[in-house]
């Protein structure tokens, strides 16, 4: 088994950048788009690919998740001897107990496929807020046609991501073949309709393409299908600009309504991001509401997307054809063609990224902070995972 030690705490920087306005102190946070002047106060390098840490091959498919009242949980993909998506990897997870300020966890193992020709991809999180509940799915044997046999499995912590559960194997529940979760984001409903529901996005593989959501009413106790998307013609191989939506993050509008941001794998109508939507909480997502936000160029990845209050942000690497310019953007949540002015984050190579908001309380006037994770690197997008804290008043 890999064993990987502690990495040096040599990634910390402090950044002010791109010249953004302090808030006056005594300027109460109100939430508006207008508002918001997003300022990266902290990165950090959390894992570094290329063999440097526990003979890993590369790291890659970063989540984040900040516990409410516990640590900020960073995992990713250890791929252990090839870059390749198939191939055999462990699930690597750093803990911070300070906000994801300055400490961490050594890196630590939570699943391990052993030798797997084709292993596990990462997966979705949740933090539920009952009693330090994890909640991590990932899939297993994506790749292979059949008759390989792929899993969606969960595996579930209920000490803030200390210790964790045997795997549960979930695609008898769910009925569905090839199902990769995520990446990102496991979401909580806040409204009506089925607040409090767990909703799980993700996209099938192969063919059988198409986003597909999974649902909980019981605090992921028991889980069904939802709503899905598929890809078109469904079945089929797909040739360059066919409708393929692909990996996917959820998000909560405050009407109740969903948005699901989707990865364009075969660039459908634009090289830019595919938003489908559910106003009965992912039981359905019906394709005369699947719009294109031309916004928001990409090159066919996976992205971030959360709600805070009234304002939603988006992270991407904002190009047409290359993996680089990892860009942060926010908007009003209700008129999302409001973008304001973009923050570029990393202007090299740069892929996957994935968004997390911690907030400070219903009654509390601070901003929320955001977090960002991302794959960076200076030559390859793949060189190492970065995370990012974010201050929304502009100020440390
Ligand atoms: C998961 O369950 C399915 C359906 O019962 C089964 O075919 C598959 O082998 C199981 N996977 C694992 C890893 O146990
Ligand atoms: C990077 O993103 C910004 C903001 O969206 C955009 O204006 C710029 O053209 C992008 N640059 C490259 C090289 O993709
Ligand atoms: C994407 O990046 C390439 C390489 O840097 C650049 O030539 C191109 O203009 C960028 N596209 C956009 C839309 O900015
Ligand atoms: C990036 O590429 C340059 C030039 O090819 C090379 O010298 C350097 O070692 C590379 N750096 C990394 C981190 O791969």
């Amino acid at each position: 088994m890999v064993r990987p030690r502690a990495l040096p705490l040599a990634g910390l920087l402090l950044l002010g950048l791109c010249g953004a306005r302090a808030l006056p102190a005594a300027e109460a946070w109100t939430g508006s788009a207008e508002q918001a002047r997003p300022l990266i106060t902290l990165e950090q390098l959390l894992w570094v690919s290329g063999r440097e840490i526990g003979e890993v091959d590369t790291y890659r498919v970063p989540l984040s998740r900040r516990h409410r009242r516990g640590s900020l949980l960073a995992f990713a993909e250890a791929r252990k001897s090839s870059p390749s998506d198939s191939g055999a990897k462990f699930i690597a997870l750093r803990r911070s107990t300070d906000g994801g300020a300055r400490t961490w966890s050594p890196s630590s193992v939570i699943v391990d496929d052993g030798t797997q020709v084709d292993g596990l991809n990462l997966g979705a999180v949740a933090c539920t807020g009952v009693n330090g509940s994890v909640f991590l799915s990932y899939a297993l044997c994506i790749h292979q046609p059949q008759p390989a046999i792929s899993s969606t499995m969960l595996i579930r912590s209920r000490d803030y991501g200390l210790s964790w559960s045997p795997p549960r194997n979930l695609s008898q529940e769910i009925g569905l073949d090839r199902f990769a979760p995520g990446p990102g984001l496991v979401i909580q409903k806040r409204y009506e309709p089925h607040s409090g529901r767990l909703i799980v996005c993700g996209h099938r593989t192969l063919n059988l393409d198409g986003i597909y959501c999974l649902l909980s009413d019981d605090h992921g106790e028991t889980w069904r299908l939802g709503g899905a998307l598929c890809g078109i013609p469904y079945g089929h191989p797909k040739l360059s600009h066919d409708f393929n939506p692909d990996e996917c993050q959820p998000y909560e509008l405050p009407d109740g309504s969903l948005v699901i941001n989707a990865r364009n794998q075969n660039f459908y109508h634009c090289p830019c991001r595919i938003v489908a939507r559910s106003w009965d909480a992912g039981e359905t997502l019906p394709p005369e509401a699947v719009t294109f936000d031309p916004t928001l160029v990409d090159p066919a990845v996976a992205a971030g997307a959360v709600v805070t209050g009234g304002l939603v942000f988006f992270s991407n690497p904002a190009n047409d054809t290359h993996r680089l310019n990892l860009t942060l953007r926010w908007s009003w949540a209700k008129d999302t063609s409001l973008w304001q002015r973009p923050l570029q984050v990393w202007a090299g190579p740069s892929g996957y990224s994935s968004l997390d908001v911690m907030e400070p309380g219903d009654t509390s006037r601070e901003p929320p902070t955001l977090y960002l994770i991302y794959e960076k690197g200076r030559n390859q997008s793949i060189e190492s995972i970065s995370l990012v804290k974010i201050s929304l008043s502009g100020s440390l």
